[in-house]
C-alpha cells in the first residue's frame, strides 16, 4: 500500500492539522503510558524542522459519547507532550468556534481538546471538520494516528475531503511494518486476542481463521462466554475471580495452554490484555504471555493496542531484556489492517 506522505508535500509556512491517537491510559490525572505520544514526535519534529507555520494536533480520548466529561480531558496529555517535546511552546485549546487563530498563533504547536466531546466527531460530520479547518487556518491535513484509521469520523474521514491529506511518519511506519506480517508471515501464526472492547473484537475473531493458524481468546471476551465455531479457536475456560465472582483474569490452565501455543508458533500477534491487568492481582496471564513473547527473539512477535503496549512497556522497565519484533500503536486498527479490510482513515491518503 503506497500512501502519500508528508515527504511529498511542501508545507513550509503553512498550518498543518495533524490527527494523532493520544487515546492513552490515564490514571489519577497522569498519563500511564506515553508510547502513543512519543511515537508521534518524529512527525511533529519533521513538520517543525521543515518550516511549518503551526502544527495543530487533534485526538480523542476514551469514549465520552459526545459530552464534555472532565475525566476524558486531554489536559494530562498536553502536560506529558510538553515534557517530551520541550522546545516549542505548546498550547491547549478547547473545541469552540470562538477560539480564533489569533489565540492559536501564540504557540507553534497546539493540541485541541478531546474531539469526542462533540457528538459530530463520531458522526463524521463535515460541518464539524469544516469548523476545525476554519478556526485553525489549516491548509494541509496529516493523518498520523494509526490507532484510529479504522474509524470513519470527522477527524479521520470528513476532514480529508476538505484539505490535501497525507500520511505522517508513524502511520507510514506502522503500515509498512504490518504489511510485512500480512504479506509473508512465518507460520504457524498465532493470534492472541483479549481486551475489554468485546463488541468490537468478538465479531473479528472468526474472520481471523483465514489468516491465523491458531487463535487464543482471553480477556473480557472469554469471560463473557465467547464461543468460537472454528477448531482453530481456543477460548480460555478457567478464570481467576474477585470476591464477588467476577472473572478478572484467565486462570492457570488456560494460561498454560496459551503458553504451549506460543511455543509452537513462529509468528505471534497479541492484542488485548488477558485480564484486568492494571490490577497486579489479575495481571498474571498477561505477564506470562508478554515475557514468553519478549524472550523468544527467534520468533516474530507483534504487540498491538494502546493498553497492551502500555502494559508491555511497563514490564520492560523491570525486564529490559524483553524484545519484540514490532510494537504497534494500533489495536482495533491493527487487527482490521491484518484482516485486509479497507480502512476509512487510509483510503483518502492513497
Ligand atoms: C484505540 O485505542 O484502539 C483507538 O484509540 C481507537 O479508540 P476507539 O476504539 O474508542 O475508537
Ligand atoms: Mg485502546
Amino acid at each position: 500500500m503506497k500512501l502519500k506522505t508528508i515527504r511529498d508535500v511542501d508545507f513550509k509556512d503553512k498550518t498543518v492539522l495533524v490527527r494523532v491517537d493520544y487515546n492513552v491510559p490515564i490514571k489519577d490525572g497522569e498519563v500511564e503510558s506515553d508510547l502513543r505520544i512519543s511515537a508521534s514526535l518524529p512527525t511533529i519534529q519533521f513538520l517543525l524542522d521543515g518550516g511549518a507555520k503551526k502544527v495543530v494536533l487533534m485526538s480523542h480520548l476514551g469514549r465520552p459519547e459526545g459530552k464534555e466529561v472532565p475525566e476524558f480531558s486531554l489536559r494530562p496529555v498536553v502536560e506529558c507532550l510538553r515534557t517530551l517535546l520541550p522546545g516549542p511552546e505548546i498550547g491547549f485549546f478547547p473545541l469552540q468556534k470562538n477560539v480564533h487563530l489569533s489565540d492559536l498563533s501564540k504557540c507553534r504547536v497546539a493540541l485541541l481538546e478531546n474531539l469526542r466531546f462533540d457528538p459530530r466527531e463520531e458522526a463524521n460530520d463535515s460541518e464539524f471538520a469544516k469548523e476545525i479547518v476554519e478556526f485553525t487556518g489549516a491548509k494541509i491535513f496529516v493523518q498520523d494516528g494509526f490507532g484510529v484509521v479504522h474509524r470513519a469520523h470527522a477527524s479521520t474521514d470528513a476532514v480529508t475531503k476538505l484539505l490535501p491529506s497525507y500520511a505522517g511518519l508513524l502511520l507510514e511506519k506502522e503500515v509498512a511494518g504490518l504489511s510485512n506480517i500480512v504479506d509473508n508471515p512465518k507460520r504457524p501464526l498465532l493470534m492472541i486476542i483479549g481486551g475489554a472492547k468485546v463488541e468490537d473484537k468478538a465479531p473479528l475473531i472468526e474472520k481471523f481463521t483465514g489468516f491465523a493458524d491458531q487463535i487464543a481468546v482471553g480477556g473480557k471476551i472469554a469471560a463473557d462466554g465467547f464461543k468460537g465455531e472454528s477448531e482453530k479457536i481456543y477460548v480460555a475456560d478457567d478464570f481467576d475471580e474477585d470476591g464477588s465472582g467476577a472473572k478478572l483474569d484467565i486462570g492457570p490452565m488456560s494460561t498454560v495452554k496459551i503458553a504451549e501455543m506460543i511455543e509452537n508458533a513462529e509468528t505471534i500477534v497479541w492484542n488485548g490484555l488477558l485480564g484486568k491487568a492494571e490490577d497486579p492481582a489479575f495481571s498474571t496471564a498477561s505477564t506470562i504471555v508478554a515475557e514468553m513473547m519478549g524472550e523468544r527473539t527467534d520468533k516474530t512477535t507483534v504487540i498491538c493496542g494502546g493498553d497492551t503496549t502500555g502494559f508491555v512497556e511497563e514490564l520492560m522497565l523491570v525486564h529490559p531484556a524483553l524484545k519484540f519484533s514490532l510494537v504497534s500503536t494500533g489495536g482495533g486498527a491493527a487487527l482490521e489492517f491484518l484482516l485486509g479490510k479497507d480502512l476509512p482513515g487510509l483510503k483518502n491518503l492513497i
